[in-house]
């Protein structure tokens, strides 16, 4: 065999027999074992299929689309549940009697002040900063100047609480605008809308808002879950995971993309004008934000609730026309690309609709989550291994030391 025939073989990677049969159960259709072994062992890029730890928090099937917290449908959550429940199963592993969720809900809502030097921090900071930079700052804060005393639960149940009061309060600085203190009487929805815009949402926009947090609220190891249980498995403390996890949603490829959805909307003008938009986008290999998913292989089971939704609260011509151009744009993106929609692509009209601005999208985002990043945390805990992979080193191995006098530029290069 030649040598670049040896190196076109696929690397084979020894593994125990108890990783081989666990391995085994992971094989796609006639997919011979050591191809299988190559695939969940090697470096796919962006660790794809890479199947990194245990959970029993969430579940997603990408081939059928469906999403699952701790065994519950997400489209029975959306239909059914509230914030304050889903948060309590996600953080308990289980639905809360009537009794177990009224509690839940007060200690929820008694933990939502934020302490006043966190306030004065936020405040120093330029309005115009990025709201997502403010967050990381303020989570960061929390870590500082949150009661000390609490249980590591405690903690969880009191950073769920005050993420939401953190994002209006950098949405209030930002316009100059009073910062508002959370109403404990309030539903968690319809308290943060309040603090956001200063008026008490209708029914309709909690439920909305609502929907929107339980659909956010986890999504098994996305980037910044895996990002704050890494940071958990060092045993550091809930502040520091939640900090990363805000730090890892900030990119475009993960939380940021609904803003974009909203502003290609805007860019595509009307309906008619759909085709050419993306047919020049994808003539110049350029991406279409909303669309595409590392699991989902057909439409995210929550851009089909919000899809539905959309139907239902786009009442304005301005709202229906936005609604006609991203069902054009997904029936063209399933014809030429066969791709399906992921969550992003209808969430920024729902967010528009209940008054949050576009620039405000990826901090309620990290309201939603924080509740699923923060079982994550727990559960990391309970079980805990420092998370520490390899790398496949490709670099060189042989490099030979020249003094720096002796260095020429064409050597520091090799
Ligand atoms: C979500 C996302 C980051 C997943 O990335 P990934 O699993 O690494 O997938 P890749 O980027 O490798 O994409 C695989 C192929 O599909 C194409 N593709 C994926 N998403 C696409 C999109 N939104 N528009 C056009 N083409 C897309 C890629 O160009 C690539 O094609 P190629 O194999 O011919 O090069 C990716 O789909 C994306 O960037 N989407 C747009 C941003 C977005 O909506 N993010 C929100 C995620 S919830």
């Amino acid at each position: 065999m030649s040598k670049q025939e040896k190196q076109a073989q696929p690397k084979l990677i020894k593994v125990s027999e108890e990783t081989h049969a666990k391995l085994a159960g992971m094989a796609k259709w006639n997919e011979p074992m050591d191809r299988v072994i190559q695939r969940l062992t090697l470096q796919t890029k962006g660790l794809e299929d890479v199947v990194a730890g245990q959970s029993s928090i969430c579940f997603i099937d990408g081939q059928d689309g469906r999403l699952l917290y701790r065994g519950y449908d997400i489209d029975d959550l959306a239909q059914k549940s509230t914030y304050e429940e889903t948060a309590y199963l996600l953080l308990n592993g289980h639905l809360p009697t009537s009794s177990e969720v009224r509690a839940f809900a007060s200690d929820l809502a008694s933990k939502r002040l934020i302490p006043s030097d966190v306030i004065s921090i936020l405040t120093t900071l330029p309005r115009n900063c990025d709201a997502m930079d403010a967050l990381r700052v303020g989570v960061a804060a929390l870590g500082i100047f949150d009661d000390p005393m609490y249980t590591q639960h405690e903690r969880a149940v009191s950073i769920a609480a005050k993420v939401a009061t953190v994002v209006a309060a950098i949405h209030r600085h930002k316009h100059d605008q009073e910062i508002l203190p959370p109403k404990e009487d309030l539903s968690f929805a319809s308290n943060f809308l309040y603090m956001v815009t200063g008026e008490v949402p209708s029914e309709a926009d909690t439920k909305l808002m609502d929907v929107l947090l339980i659909l956010h609220a986890d999504h098994e190891l996305n980037a910044s879950t895996f990002t704050a249980r890494v940071i958990a498995s060092t045993l550091s403390d809930v502040y520091s995971a939640v900090t990363g996890a805000v730090g890892a949603l900030k990119g475009p490829l993960h939380g940021g993309a609904n803003e974009k959805v909203v502003e290609m909307t805007s860019e595509v003008g009307s309906p008619d004008k759909v085709d050419a938009y993306i047919s020049s986008k994808l003539a110049n290999k350029q991406k279409i934000t909303g669309f595409g998913h590392r699991v989902y292989k057909t439409m995210d089971p929550r851009a089909k609730i919000l899809k539905d939704m959309a139907h239902k609260f786009a009442k304005s011509d301005k709202e229906k026309e936005a609604l006609q151009i991203l069902e054009k744009i997904e029936a063209i993106m399933k014809s030429e690309k066969n791709l399906y929609p992921n969550v992003d692509l209808y969430s920024g009209l729902a967010l528009n609709h209940i008054g949050v601005p576009s620039y405000l999208f990826t901090p309620v985002f990290a309201v939603g989550r924080a509740p699923g990043w923060l079982a994550h945390v727990l559960e990391q805990y309970a079980d805990n291994r420092i998370i520490r992979p390899r790398a496949e080193y490709v670099g060189p191995l042989r490099s030979k030391y020249v003094p720096q006098e002796k260095r020429t530029s064409a050597e520091v290069k090799q």
